[in-house]
């Protein structure tokens, strides 16, 4: 794989997994189980909670054993061509399992419902439910129809849903860090992008709600909430009964208020939209971690517009000089998108050069993949050969891997407050955690009495492209 992926937390369409649901209670408790696995963005691993919640009420537990499972769900996503073959390659896995389990139900969830909506039960003829984004809260109807023989489907797009009263069951959670969801689809027409289609219109939830999970998570001991939305800037909740409009920089400020313990992240930020009001909330509450995810995606203003990202380079290059103005510490990381339509070698070159600029600390770069009924797919012709897509990315990715590393050598020397997250994977005597700049910091245990979910100081003392490697520090 040549995207460099090795922070999984916050945006990662790779991420993928199977999922289980510790805090769901007495699994005997449930007649039947449910084995889940999400790809795509956080977006779609927080829906995965959302579900899991629902299918909890309709009598079914969540399990990590395919083979115990009497529902299997792939929650999907459709944003590249290799995320979809992934997917289609995990329905016929699952195909052995059904013949091994006729009863068995097989349901595809997400993105890739959205897009292909009844075509996938007729071109996967194991699929027994097609549910797209919005339809959640019909799969316990869904499912018995689909027991009953029935092929079920659900597609419909909704301008309201955004499931604000339903408790998510935290998959896979370390029990420090949650996402919660803060609106739904998205309203702008980036020319690549399928996720309009495939999430709707954008429409905020109630703030009420969000700050009240907030609030639950951390009296249940979370430690730190990602907001997730695809553009948080545009957030605006209109509660007509109190005659007040919640900006993202209000909801932030709401959220960090519950305790200066509980760390605030959110994700994506479209440079469009995001305010200095939004960066002045940062910078005045500590708790709000110093990191922008903001993606680029070209460092070319033709090509910005061809994308219809509705800025140029230079008004790009200011919001980063105006981020590091307001928020001197701040983690910025940007995702690249290489080989768009049209792009000329110096386009390509500008793309490296707003990189330098920016020196961003993480990228996810990815080459240009059509996706039907985009803008692009209707009106450009995707005229970059595949070879020279790969040799530009992997001119990026190795531009990146650059800025990283620098990125992670200036931090040595310094002492960071991080948040335990867990012990670290590969050392039982280490703990791992992050930096309010999103840096993975590794250090030993030594003798101190910390557990999960603890603050502590840190000193950096060397590092590698991913990781920072520190001590425990009283400063
Ligand atoms: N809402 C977020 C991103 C959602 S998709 C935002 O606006 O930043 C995540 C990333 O996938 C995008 O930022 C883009 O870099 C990449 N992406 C989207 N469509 C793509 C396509 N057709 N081909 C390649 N990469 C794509
Ligand atoms: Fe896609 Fe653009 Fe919306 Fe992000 S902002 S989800 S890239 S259309
Ligand atoms: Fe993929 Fe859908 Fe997210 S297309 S990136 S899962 S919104």
């Amino acid at each position: 794989m040549i995207d460099l992926m090795t922070d999984t937390k916050l945006h990662d369409e790779n991420r993928q997994g199977e999922a289980y649901a510790p805090f769901a209670g007495d699994p005997n408790l449930y007649q039947k189980k449910f084995y889940i696995e999400s790809y795509g963005c956080a977006m779609n691993f927080s829906d995965s909670e959302i579900v899991a919640s629902i299918l909890n009420t309709a009598g079914f537990g969540a399990t990590r054993n395919t083979e115990e499972a009497d529902l299997i769900l792939l929650n999907t996503c459709s944003i590249r061509e290799k995320a979809e073959q992934t997917i289609r390659k995990r329905l016929t896995e699952f195909r052995k399992s059904k013949q091994r389990k006729p009863g068995m139900l097989i349901g595809v969830l997400g993105c890739m419902a959205e897009r292909l909506k009844s075509n996938l039960l007729e071109e996967e003829k194991l699929v027994d439910l097609v549910v797209g984004p919005d339809a959640y809260r019909t799969l316990p109807g869904l499912i018995e129809e689909a027991e009953g023989g029935q092929k079920a489907v659900n597609v419909l797009l909704s301008r309201e849903e955004t499931y604000a009263d339903i408790s998510p069951v935290r998959l896979e959670s370390n029990g420090v860090s949650a996402f919660i969801s803060i609106m739904r689809g998205c309203n702008n027409m980036c020319s690549f992008c399928v996720v309009p289609f495939t999430r709707g219109r954008e429409r905020s939830r109630d703030a009420r709600s969000i700050v009240a999970e907030a609030q639950d998570l951390f009296d249940r001991g979370f430690k730190e909430v990602t907001l997730l939305g695809q553009n948080v800037d545009s957030y605006q909740f209109v509660n007509e009964q109190m005659d007040e409009t919640v900006s993202f920089a209000m909801l932030l400020e709401m959220v960090a208020k519950i305790s200066p313990q509980l760390r605030v992240r959110f994700s994506t930020s479209h440079p469009k939209d995001i305010t200095d009001e939004v960066l002045f909330t940062i910078a005045k509450y500590d708790n709000i971690c110093n990191y922008i995810h903001l993606p680029v995606q070209s460092g070319n203003t033709r090509i910005l517009q061809l994308m219809n990202r509705t800025y140029t380079r230079e008004w790009y290059m200011k919001k980063i000089d105006r981020i590091r103005e307001i928020i001197p510490d701040c983690g910025i990381s940007s995702d690249i998108i290489t080989g768009f339509c049209s792009e000329t070698e110096e386009e390509h070159l500008d793309t490296l050069s707003l990189m330098e600029y920016s020196n961003y600390d993480y990228g996810y770069m990815y080459f240009y993949s059509e996706r039907p009924g985009t803008l692009a797919a209707k009106r450009y012709k995707d005229d970059v050969p595949e070879d020279v897509k790969k040799r530009r990315l992997q001119e990026i990715v190795d531009k990146q891997y650059i800025l990283s590393l620098n990125s992670n050598k200036r931090d040595v020397g310094k002492t960071y407050e991080v948040l335990i997250e867990g012990e670290s994977k590969k050392d039982e005597q280490s703990w791992m955690g992050r930096s309010s700049h999103n840096k993975v910091i590794v250090f030993p245990k030594e003798q101190h009495d910390l557990k999960k979910g603890d603050y502590v100081m840190v000193k950096v003392n060397s590092c590698t492209k991913g990781t920072l490697l520190g001590t425990i520090t009283n400063a």
